[in-house]
Formats: structure tokens, C-alpha cells, sequence
């Protein structure tokens, strides 16, 4: 379809022979913060064309350009293969471009970069960040380093791992679905393997066993990997503890309490244990 230029495009172009620049902008980028392996998501780049028109858009991969839309041009998108991500030629169009099957290399800067037509082939760009995240193989593993049952008073140490990410999640400790003392949980260490390149997390919990403690069903440990937006996996135990004779009718039962030591994932019912724990401490 043609027309016949209108009086203002008359005018701009006498501006630009007269070196008065028109623009044209990027308004709008997106590109998502952080993605897992395997995953994908949209690159958005939008502008306004200030008096002039989009000769090219292209997307760029650190150096690596991925794709084009030059509107004159047929076909008008043009994709050019790169190793670390897939460009879904059906649904990309203009700025927007669908990008699959992440590799861990694709994580980088993202860049846009749209030029206005001749003869001053005026270019506008911006760039953003993408963080390529590989998640943990498997739930974190919870450790106790002793052996219950335990008494009252003693110090016990707990150790949360979490293998085979990067970067590492982050490590947090519950007791009794409870968040920990700051005091009582270490720095968390980050090991990485030289051959594969992925991270295992490590953080110990040290407390003194209280009374306070002590529910119906032991000491329940929980411990929670996580990766802001991205990933949230838990692992629970339940430690052992033995009370002595004089505490045990605190929970209702005969003789020493003694709870065995089991990994667990299902979530049990705390508050009911708390308030059975309340209402024998009324009641004695
Ligand atoms: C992603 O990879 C799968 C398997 O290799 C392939 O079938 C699919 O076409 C790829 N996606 C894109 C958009 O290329
Ligand atoms: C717990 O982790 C610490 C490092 O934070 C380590 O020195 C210790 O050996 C670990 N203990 C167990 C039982 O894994
Ligand atoms: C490091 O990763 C490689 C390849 O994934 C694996 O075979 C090896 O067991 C890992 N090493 C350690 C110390 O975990
Ligand atoms: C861990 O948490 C800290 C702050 O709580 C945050 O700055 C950091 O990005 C988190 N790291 C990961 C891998 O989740
Ligand atoms: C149990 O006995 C110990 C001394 O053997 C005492 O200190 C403690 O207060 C007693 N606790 C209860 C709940 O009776």
C-alpha cells in the first residue's frame, strides 16, 4: 500500500537534510529476572518512533544477534541459531520474541537495539540482566550429628544440605515450625563441584534442648531450601527426646518419654500437640 507523503512527513524529512534529529526510543524492555534450566520466557522491547520509523530491530545475546525484524524486509524476522537458547519463530513478532529450552549458558545480558530509517539510521538500545538458575536435584537432607534420644540441656547440632544448584538456595531452619534464635544457626558454606560446576549448600542449627521445646511427638526439625520466586523445597525430622521420670505425666503418658527419630515430609499438626502440652501443664 502507498500514499503520497503527507505535509509533516514533507517536514521532517527537510528537518533531517537540515541535521535536526528525530528520535526514535525504546520506551519498554523486558526480560525476566531469572529463569530455571530448561525453561523459557518473553523478551519484550517496545519504542516510539518519534517522527521516524523502525528500519531494524534486533535482539542481542551478550555479542551474538538472535534475531531481527526489519518491517520492509521479506520474511521480515530472521533468526539466527545460538547454542545456549531456542527462538520460537512462530510466536515472536516485532519486538517480542519467545525464547525456550534455556541452557545454563544463557544467563546474560539481553539487548535490544532499534534503528530509525535512512539516511540517518538513528539507533536506540537497552540491555537488561538474566540470571539462568539450575535447581537442586533433590529436597534438602537433614543430618543430626548425634544420636538421640536427647535430655534436657544438651547441646544438639543439626546440619541442612542441599546439593546439585546454582547458586545455591538458601538454607532456613524451623523448629517446631518456628523460625530459630539467629544465634543458633551457622554462616551457610557453599561447596562448589569443579567438574559439574553446581553448588552444595551447607548450614548447621546448635541449640540447648528446653523444655519449652518438647512436643507431644519429639522435637520436630524442619528445615527449608529456597530460591526467591523460583523454588521452595523442605525436609523434616523428628529428634528423640527422653524427659526424666518426674516430667513425663506432662504429656499424659506412663514411664519415659522416648520418641524415635524418623525423616518425614508430610507436615504433622503442631498446634494440637501445643495445645494438648498446654492443657496438661493446667491441669498438673
Ligand atoms: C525445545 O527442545 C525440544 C526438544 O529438544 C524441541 O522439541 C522444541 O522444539 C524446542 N523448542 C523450541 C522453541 O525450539
Ligand atoms: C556439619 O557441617 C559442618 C560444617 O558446617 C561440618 O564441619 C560437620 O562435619 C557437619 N556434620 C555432619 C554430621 O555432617
Ligand atoms: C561432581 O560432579 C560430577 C559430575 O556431575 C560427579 O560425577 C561427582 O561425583 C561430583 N563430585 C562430588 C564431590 O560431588
Ligand atoms: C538468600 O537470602 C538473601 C537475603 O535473605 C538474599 O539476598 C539472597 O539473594 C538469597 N539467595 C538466594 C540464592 O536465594
Ligand atoms: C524434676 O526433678 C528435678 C530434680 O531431680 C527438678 O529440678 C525438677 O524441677 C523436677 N521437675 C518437675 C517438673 O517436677
Amino acid at each position: 500500500m502507498t500514499s503520497t507523503p503527507s505535509f509533516t512527513a514533507v517536514i521532517l524529512r527537510l528537518l533531517i537534510i537540515q541535521g535536526v534529529s528525530l528520535a526514535i526510543r525504546i520506551t519498554r524492555l523486558e526480560v525476566p529476572a531469572s529463569l530455571a534450566v530448561g525453561e523459557g520466557g518473553w523478551l519484550v522491547c517496545e519504542w516510539a518512533d518519534e517522527g521516524d520509523h523502525v528500519y531494524s530491530l534486533k535482539w542481542y545475546f551478550g555479542i551474538y544477534e538472535f534475531y531481527r525484524w526489519t518491517p520492509l524486509e521479506t520474511p521480515s524476522v530472521r533468526i539466527f541459531p545460538v547454542p545456549y537458547f531456542d527462538v520460537d519463530p512462530q510466536q515472536s513478532h516485532r519486538g517480542r520474541v519467545l525464547i525456550h529450552n534455556l541452557t545454563e549458558a544463557a544467563g546474560g545480558n539481553y539487548r535490544c537495539e532499534v534503528s530509525g530509517e535512512a539516511p540517518v539510521f538513528k539507533t536506540s538500545s537497552d540491555s537488561a540482566l538474566l540470571i539462568v538458575v539450575d535447581l537442586p536435584d533433590e529436597q534438602p537432607r537433614i543430618i543430626e550429628d548425634g544420636v538421640g534420644p536427647y535430655r534436657l540441656q544438651q547441646l544438639i547440632t543439626v546440619n541442612c544440605t542441599s546439593h546439585g544448584a546454582r547458586p545455591a538456595p538458601n538454607l532456613t531452619f524451623y523448629i517446631n515450625d518456628e523460625s530459630v534464635d539467629p544465634t543458633w544457626d551457622s554462616r551457610e558454606l557453599v561447596f562448589v563441584n569443579e567438574t559439574s560446576g553446581l553448588e552444595t549448600a551447607v548450614k548447621s542449627l546448635q541449640f540447648l534442648l528446653r523444655l519449652t521445646m518438647v512436643q507431644l511427638d519429639g522435637l520436630q526439625v524442619k528445615c527449608v531450601a529456597s530460591i526467591p520466586e523460583m523454588y521452595w523445597l523442605s525436609s523434616e525430622t523428628t529428634l528423640s527426646v527422653e524427659l526424666p521420670h518426674n516430667y513425663s505425666h506432662l504429656f499424659g503418658s506412663q514411664g519415659s518419654v522416648s520418641y524415635s527419630s524418623s525423616q518425614k515430609t508430610a507436615t504433622h499438626t503442631p498446634l494440637l500437640s501445643t495445645l494438648v502440652f498446654l492443657a496438661s501443664r493446667l491441669l498438673w
